[in-house]
């Protein structure tokens, strides 16, 4: 997989916990030694369900701060923010036009969520159900070989992929069709409030931090007190999370700076984006 082109999006929830670290940040931090990385703040997918401007506002630096502090590095990835590129709500309208409603109300993700705010009085908006289709765009203007996603994602990335086909065979090869990249050794790593799944959980991300195999460590605490191995997993997130915390700290109190590292990105997003656009925009037929 030398120098393939790898992109993810993760929402501006702010509080990155371990899981999220594991499951993808960390994937991403060892696939930017050797591929083009762009990871993408989804802001305009945050804004499907409802949203506190000033929280949404906090919440999207904060996460750039913490990707940054994981060891996102701007020097070798893109990272941006979704809203700064206006070309993915652009592409997302083209594939609006090809994208069949049907497909969409069965997204699982949508049936969950729309469950979430029906309750709430609000009913059901487009945007929620449209959140696949600018997904699909966030995904096919840059080209990649390969998505990191989790497990629940795969129904959108098949989509993204069906959507590239029909576009390619109706008007000519615009789009590359980009492969799923499970990450199955933090896949695990999800209910931490689930009690019945706490120790092996708990195993996982002794394992992940520490790289030591669910084996070695079932060897290592065979004959020893469940607290011993409390005591040690805790002593090994201290020492691995606390640099990522001062790094966090020192980014989030530089906004200017960490602003100015977030419009190099979406300059660079934006370069590439738009040449996908344009070839798009040829192929249906725009005036250019
Ligand atoms: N829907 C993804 C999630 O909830 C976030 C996302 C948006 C994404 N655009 C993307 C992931 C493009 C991968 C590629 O996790």
């Amino acid at each position: 997989m030398q120098n393939k082109i790898i992109l993810s999006g993760i929402q501006p929830s702010g509080d990155l916990h371990i899981g999220n670290y594991l499951g993808a940040i960390k994937q991403w931090v060892e696939l930017q030694k050797s591929h083009r990385v762009f990871v993408i703040i989804v802001d305009l997918h945050a804004i499907t369900v409802p949203q506190d401007p000033e929280k949404l506002h906090a919440k999207t630096l904060e996460t750039a701060a913490l990707l940054l502090a994981c060891g996102i590095d701007p020097k070798k990835s893109v990272l941006f923010i979704q809203s700064h590129v206006p070309a993915h709500t652009e592409l997302m309208w083209i594939l609006n036009t090809m994208t069949p409603i049907g497909e969409l109300e069965r997204m699982t993700q949508y049936k969950d969520k729309r469950q979430m705010t029906n309750g709430k009085g609000h009913g059901t908006f487009t945007g929620l159900l449209n959140y696949p289709v600018l997904q699909a765009a966030d995904i096919l203007l840059y080209q990649p070989d390969v998505v990191p996603i989790g497990e629940d994602q795969l129904q959108h990335l098949e989509l993204t992929r069906a959507l590239a086909r029909k576009f390619n065979n109706r008007f000519g090869e615009a789009f590359k069709e980009p492969r799923p990249l499970i990450n199955n050794d933090t896949k695990r790593i999800m209910g931490l409030d689930d009690p019945s799944k706490k120790i092996s959980n708990l195993m996982s991300i002794y394992s992940a931090f520490s790289d030591l195999s669910l084996a070695d460590i079932g060897k290592k605490y065979h004959r020893k007190e469940y607290s011993e191995f409390k005591k040690d997993l805790n002593e090994i997130l201290v020492k691995k999370l606390s640099p990522i915390q001062k790094k966090y700290l020192e980014l989030s109190k530089d906004k200017k700076s960490l602003l100015a590292t977030l419009n190099s990105g979406s300059k660079k997003a934006s370069k590439v984006a738009n040449q996908t656009l344009t070839v798009v925009k040829e192929k249906v037929g725009f005036v250019l």
